[in-house]
């Protein structure tokens, strides 16, 4: 069979890899796919964006079903429109994507169906949002209501920053439209973690934990970004804590989900915050819901799936997922991105990819912002190439993402040296 996966990043290189090792597929169709996809046997990049176009393609070459990485086409309602087209695809409808699309829409859900995150409010009028910074004071969390690529959210140490991001965003920012109103809210402390679960509609399956990093900077410094590495299993969710995120968030967003109207379907990731202490007590909130998968937890969380993916995706997109089950290597797989000079502002592209690792059987360089020109690898985006290693413990796992990625080079490349920091004794 042939499947299709919607994006061009290193999360939809890696499930595309993943996917080819199936003795069921034939092709992964990536569209638009990156240097990365265009490079292996068994994909084929597909130049398309348009969703109208995407389900031309998909009738016309028959492809099984399709599976969507990015958020954008999610919240434009690509599900909807693949499924009015009579063709089966993995992800939320528009109206279940909001959970993502809009924090504001997402934290009043969360407030109806008491499940757990951080006080806030929410507000369009810039003046009255100074006003609530100051009278809550600092630190305190900014956050852009709509889409922006993980980087409409400031944490601020004092009210000044928080008042700037209010300029920012309220006044006439680079975030446009997606920060026409902002969700203020409380700063949590405590521990990250990435909990992503496949929902069918009746089932869920949740995936192996990750922890991204999310900073520019070694030590969690400088900007948000999309992502700077990840690892999995993330320690801190131990099976006690694991139940208590199931019965706690998990179920109750599902359950929600449905007393809304909203069937839930495709990937639901809830980044979560922990806080300290034993675990039957310590606070587990949510940060934000994405409904996809993450970018670069997928890299490390794909490293580590032993079974045949396709036939997982397959069985969640028919409403079967009860039947599937996903069998994990034990060992840790950690990844750390390579990102383009001038990386989370405007990206500078074209630089030659100069030297890359080679893949092994526990080494995979998944591509994100690359383009392959002329059989030249350069680099097209933000985010270039994500290292994944898969070994013994988080401590060799760092040791050979270093070792990998000291044998691949392209001017103005910056990294993390510190990704799986909080998992190292
Ligand atoms: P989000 O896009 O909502 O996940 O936010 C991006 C990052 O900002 C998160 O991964 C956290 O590191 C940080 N963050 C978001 N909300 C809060 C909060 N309420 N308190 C502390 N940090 C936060
Ligand atoms: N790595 C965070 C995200 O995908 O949203």
């Amino acid at each position: 069979m042939r499947i299709l996966v919607i994006g061009s990043g290193g999360r939809e290189h890696a499930l595309a890899w993943k996917l080819a090792q199936s003795p069921r597929v034939q092709t992964v169709d990536v569209a638009p796919g990156n240097g990365g996809t265009a490079n292996h046997p068994n994909m084929r990049n597909v130049p398309l964006t348009d969703i109208d176009q995407l389900i031309d393609y998909a009738r016309t070459e028959k492809i099984a079903y399709t599976i969507v990485g990015p958020e954008a086409p999610l919240a434009a309602g690509i599900v909807d429109a693949f499924r009015a087209a009579g063709l089966k695809i993995f992800g939320p409808t528009q109206a279940a994507a909001q959970l993502e699309s809009s924090k504001d829409y997402a934290k009043a859900f969360m407030v109806r169906h008491n499940i757990p995150t951080a006080a806030y409010q929410t507000f369009t009028d810039p003046a009255l949002a100074k006003a609530y910074i100051l009278e809550q004071g600092a630190p305190i969390v900014v956050k852009a209501d709509g889409l922006a690529a993980g980087k409409g959210v400031i944490v601020a140490e004092t009210t000044d920053q928080a008042l700037d991001a209010i300029d920012q965003m309220l006044g006439d920012g680079s975030l446009g439209a997606a920060a026409a109103r902002v969700v203020i809210e409380e700063c949590l402390i405590g521990e990250e973690a990435s909990f992503i679960v496949l929902c069918d509609g009746n089932s869920v399956l949740a995936l192996a934990t990750s922890q991204d990093h999310k900073r520019l900077l070694d030590q969690d410094q400088g900007p948000n970004t999309g992502g700077m590495g990840a690892y999995s299993p993330a320690p801190v969710v131990t099976p006690a804590l694991h139940n208590r995120i199931m019965r706690e968030v998990i179920d109750p967003t599902i359950a929600g989900m449905n007393q809304d109207g909203i069937t839930f379907t495709g990937f639901l990731y809830a980044g979560l915050m922990i806080g300290d202490g034993p675990d039957a007590t310590r606070t587990i909130k949510v940060l934000e819901y994405n409904c996809r998968m993450g970018d670069p937890e997928t890299q490390p969380i794909v490293m580590r799936i032993k079974s045949d993916l396709a036939d997982v995706f397959e069985l969640a997109v028919e409403g079967k997922l009860d039947q599937a089950n996903i069998d994990w290597d034990r060992r840790t797989a950690l990844g750390v991105v390579m990102a383009a000079h001038n990386y989370p502002g405007t990206p500078r592209t074209g630089d030659a990819i100069t030297r890359l690792a080679t893949d092994t059987e526990d080494c995979v360089v998944f591509h994100a912002g690359t383009t392959l020109q002329d059989q030249v690898l350069k680099t097209a985006g933000g985010r270039v190439l994500c290292v994944t290693v898969l070994a013994d413990s988080v401590r060799r796992a760092q040791v050979a993402a270093y070792n990998a990625i000291s044998q691949t080079h392209f001017d103005g490349q910056q990294y993390r040296r510190d990704i799986g920091w909080r998992a190292i004794p």
